[in-house]
């Protein structure tokens, strides 16, 4: 295996493994490279960041430039995830893909402590859902489509919001720039302008505070020490949540293609 495919494969780990740590993913990547993965993964051309169309299955050829990988491509299951059940809850969600979810559940715990409303907990527990599992780039709207249909409005909205709130500070709740995005985006970083407009118009809108109290509770340091366990919000998810009999991705709802991806991440098709 040369240096760039493995590379390559490394990119390609799938967004249920970002909250790994990265000799975790290291490990994952071995186990990818062993005999046990019989199955070609395939990339979207956007992912093809050498920018020259080169394909991993295109690294291994014969003396006639033929591909010579005859390994069918990945279908179902993924075998360096967990399987998910045939009719998948949130909360097999959050065990099986989004865990270790810690900044989830410390945002939410967060909030809960603070006395806020089942709508803001609820709102800050499923904040970024899709950074940590589908998708990091503007992960706020991806994350509110996928709990859309199966949460109150405010919920999805606040979701939304959140991604261009968190770049403008609120001096009158105490909400600064984060410090942080000065560290990972340089200080001379300026939002782009649907964000700088998506701001704007969140500001007047009747669910502005939900939105800046999801970016209040968003925590970045994480207490290593602190303990907060799923099942402290079980009752709030069974209360707010309106999970499908047919399981999550399986319901036909307008974001049940999403909830699949996140199942199967690395489907060729
Ligand atoms: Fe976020
Ligand atoms: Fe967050």
């Amino acid at each position: 295996m040369t240096e760039e495919l493995g590379r390559r494969l490394f990119l390609a780990l799938p967004a249920g493994l970002a909250g790994m740590t990265m000799s975790e993913k290291a490990d994952a990547l071995e186990h990818a490279m062993s005999k046990d993965l019989d199955r070609q993964f395939g990339l979207p051309w956007g992912c093809d960041v050498a920018g020259n169309g080169e394909r991993i299955r295109q690294n291994a050829s014969d003396d006639f430039g033929r591909s010579r990988d005859t390994r069918l491509y990945l279908m179902h299951n993924e075998p360096r995830l967990p399987q998910m059940p045939t009719a998948p809850t949130l909360i097999d969600f959050f065990r099986l893909r989004f865990a270790p979810a810690s900044h989830l559940l410390q945002s939410a715990n967060l909030a809960l402590k603070n006395g806020l409303s089942e709508t803001v907990v609820l709102a800050c527990l499923l904040h970024d859902i899709s950074l940590t599992s589908l998708i990091r780039t503007d992960h706020g709207y991806w994350g509110a489509q996928l709990v859309e249909p199966y949460v109150v409005p405010e919920v999805s909205w606040a979701i939304r919001a959140h991604q261009a709130l968190k770049f403008f500070p609120d001096a009158s709740v105490g909400y600064e720039y984060p410090k942080s995005y000065i560290q990972m985006f340089g200080a001379d970083y300026k939002p782009e302008s649907y964000v700088v407009t998506a701001h704007e118009q969140a500001r007047k809108h009747k669910w502005y505070m939900t939105a800046r109290l999801i970016t209040l509770n968003d925590l970045y340091a994480f207490d290593p020490k602190a303990e907060v366990h799923l099942e402290q919000f079980t009752d709030i998810i069974g209360r707010n949540f309106k999970q499908p009999k047919e399981g999550l991705g399986f319901d036909g709802s307008p974001s049940a293609h999403m909830w699949r991806s996140i199942i199967w991440p690395n489907n060729y098709l």
